[in-house]
């Protein structure tokens, strides 16, 4: 579900012509609706409304300052990943308490930082990190939260490199360490417990990992003595959307499946959602720059790049691509890739796209709003564009367009 729609043949965001806003800020351009980010984050508050869980959204998704700000004001906590994470969150004022801190390779540095802001908890992804937290909250005369995160060993059924319940995932705790570490809790005298967090992969479209995940969690607890801090599970981000056929499990649908298991489980429930709040609520447009035939193959040159979006490059990710003007006259052309000036060939946003386009036209990739920005860079020496939130018939800048005093800025000539 998203509102970027055609209107009397022009795609719209919200209110406002796409062609408007592109006029306004130019290409490639990356632009939000504030109506699709604030509706999936309400449709997965309400699906868990009976158990009330503490929502993070995972920052890395999209990490704009509007928007987290946005989220922050809506009532969401955050999921973060690192100390420049850490630090946007104070920046939008999130509550410290709403925080919680993944990541395998944490340094002495985030962790003291976090600690310092009072941040919630951290998710603890080995016995190694467990005993740093320890010693540095030792160091600092607190007492800190920890959640373990429990490597399940399940299958999610998702691209490899975003599967992370597997036990050959450098991801989380296995079962035997987790549960030597529950039992014995006493030795980590600064760290408090109080928690188990899953995360098992991302973009998953089906329930049966997640449930088959917490089954496993709920028989690994069943078989530990009570343990006397444990108060929260946080069951990860992971929610699968919408690109192309996907038929994604809906928020109510997850919820059904999983509520059997948290409702008699005795600990508070933490979710950490990235691209069901983002992915849909984002697209890039791109400028046709040439159309393009070569050996009878045909290609659409855009101005947008896998610097600018890598997911296709990266994980072969179908994103749907269409003109911000549909056409009715112009006959289908023969499949064509769609592909950005970057110097590889693994630098397309599409592939075998039958799609009609003269040059100057613009085209719209979907799915844009989760690891879009948040994954881009600076390759080939290409200044990103801007980002854009839409409110209704209003659009807003949120990031502005980097000219090429940025792309050197840090660099030092000797
Ligand atoms: N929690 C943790 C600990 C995570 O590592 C992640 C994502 C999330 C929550 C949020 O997951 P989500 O709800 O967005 O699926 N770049 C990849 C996705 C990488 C996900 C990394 N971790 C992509 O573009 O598909």
């Amino acid at each position: 579900m998203d509102y970027f729609k055609y209107r009397n043949n022009t795609l719209y965001c919200e209110g406002i012509p796409v062609k408007k806003i592109v006029k306004k800020y130019n290409t490639p351009l990356f632009i939000y609706s504030q109506k699709t980010i604030l509706e999936h984050f309400s449709k997965l508050k309400n699906a868990f409304s009976q158990i009330k869980p503490l929502i993070c959204y995972s920052v890395k998704a999209n990490s704009n300052l509007s928007i987290l700000k946005l989220l922050v004001k809506a009532g969401a906590g955050l999921d973060i990943v690192s100390g420049g994470e850490l630090y946007r969150a104070k920046k939008v004022k999130c509550n410290p308490k709403k925080i919680v801190y993944a990541s395998v390779g944490k340094t002495e540095g985030e962790i003291k930082e976090a600690i310092v802001q009072g941040i919630f908890m951290f998710n603890v992804e080995s016995i190694n990190e467990l005993k740093r937290i320890d010693k540095i909250a030792k160091k600092l005369g607190k007492k800190v939260k920890v959640s373990l995160r429990l490597n399940p060993d399940v299958e999610s059924k998702t691209h490899k490199y975003i599967t992370t319940g597997k036990k050959e995932t450098k991801f989380g705790i296995d079962k035997k360490s987790a549960r030597e570490v529950l039992l014995g809790a006493d030795k980590y005298k600064n760290l408090i417990i109080s928690g188990i967090h899953l995360h098992i992969g991302s973009q998953i479209i089906e329930s049966s990992p997640f449930v088959s995940a917490l089954s496993k969690t709920k028989k690994f607890l069943k078989q530990l003595p009570k343990i006397k801090n444990l108060e929260f599970l946080n069951i990860g981000g992971g929610l699968g959307i919408i690109y192309g056929n996907e038929k994604p499990q809906t928020a109510k649908e997850f919820a059904r499946n999983i509520l059997p298991l948290l409702k008699n489980i005795g600990l508070k429930v933490i979710l950490e959602p990235g691209r069901f709040i983002m992915g849909n609520a984002g697209i890039l447009v791109t400028k046709v720059l040439y159309n393009k035939e070569s050996y009878n193959k045909r290609f659409i040159v855009v101005d947008a790049a896998m610097n600018d979006f890598i997911r296709p490059s990266l994980y072969s990710a179908y994103h749907k691509i269409i003109s911000i003007n549909k056409k009715k006259s112009l006959k289908k052309n023969k499949a064509a890739d769609i592909v950005g000036p970057v110097c590889e060939s693994g630098d397309f946003l599409g592939k075998g796209r039958k799609i009609s386009v003269s040059e100057d036209d613009y085209l719209a990739v979907f799915g844009a709003g989760a690891y879009g920005t948040s994954m881009s860079s600076n390759y080939n020496s290409r200044c990103r564009g801007p980002e854009v939130l839409v409110k209704g018939k209003r659009s807003y800048k949120i990031k502005e367009r980097e000219s090429y005093q940025d792309l050197i800025k840090k660099e030092i000539i000797i």
